[in-house]
């Protein structure tokens, strides 16, 4: 089935039950190509799990899911990832011997089918070598490239993970709370490096901290028990009553 790029993620009454827990509960959802959506809403509402259906990872109980146009409900996540999905996690996921040039390395070596002999080096790989430069560049690691990664500080860490994100060139990121854990300095460089990505990237923030989320988007979707309670401009979402009363605990 050809893809369309008229719409890069449509969610239709998607669901996942664990037991009798209903963590995401018919969310229906349009994202156009090239938006940033911000996803927010209190722990447990259900956010990391609508990456995990998304991603291929979670399979849903109900509901459907299309990539630019095509239906992937059923896709692996290889498959989803061939189309241009790429996603980062709450938790880190890096070789911390290894130089952050090699990590990306490594994840650009990992999304490609070209077959190469084991005994040569990656790094004589050439197209390799210049794709894992431009995504360090991409998040402003450059100078870092022979830095082993147990050697930078947790906001270096979390903007390489960006920058493996992007090995694939993906058409689609979806962040799961990129400035988690970081400083007030840390938050503020990261949410810099993510509004300088190319703008043809589509873009899915789950975040955690408000002034981020709004900094960086300009429509933002609120979670709450696994449904959507809210959808629209950040101004909006900020004024809507039930978002004040179930986020920001000011009812
Ligand atoms: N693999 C799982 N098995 C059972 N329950 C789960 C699983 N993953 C998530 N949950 C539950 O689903 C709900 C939503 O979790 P999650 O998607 O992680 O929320 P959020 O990312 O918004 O904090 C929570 O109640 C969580 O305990
Ligand atoms: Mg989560």
């Amino acid at each position: 089935m050809p893809t369309n790029d008229a719409v890069a993620l449509s969610l239709a009454g998607l669901s996942k039950e664990f037991g009798g827990l209903c963590a995401v509960d018919g969310v229906s959802l349009d994202v156009g190509p090239g938006e940033r959506r911000a996803i927010i809403g209190p722990n447990g509402a259900g956010k990391t799990t609508l990456f995990s259906l998304i991603s291929g990872e979670t399979r849903p109980t109900g509901g459907r899911i299309s990539l630019f146009g095509r239906d992937v409900t059923r896709l692996a996540p290889h498959r989803r990832a061939a189309l241009g999905l790429a996603r980062t996690y709450q938790i880190t996921n890096l070789f911390p011997r290894l130089t952050a040039l090699e990590n990306c390395l490594l994840a650009v070596q990992a999304l490609t089918s070209a077959k190469f002999h084991l005994h040569r080096p990656l790094s004589r790989y050439p197209a390799f070598h210049d794709r894992a430069r431009a995504v360090l560049e991409a998040v402003g690691l450059g100078d870092k490239a022979e830095e082993a990664v147990r050697n930078l500080s947790h906001g270096e860490q979390r903007q390489l993970e960006i920058a493996l994100s992007l090995a694939g060139a993906p058409r689609l990121l979806l962040l799961d709370e990129p400035t988690a854990g970081l400083s007030p300095a840390e938050s503020h460089a990261m949410t810099a490096l993510l509004k300088n990505l190319d703008p043809a990237i589509t873009l899915l923030v789950i975040e955690h901290d408000m002034d981020v989320a709004f900094a960086l988007t300009d429509r933002i979707t609120v979670l709450h028990y696994g449904k959507v309670v809210a959808d629209g401009l950040a101004q909006d979402v900020k004024a809507n009553a039930l978002v004040q009363e179930i986020y920001l605990g000011t009812s």
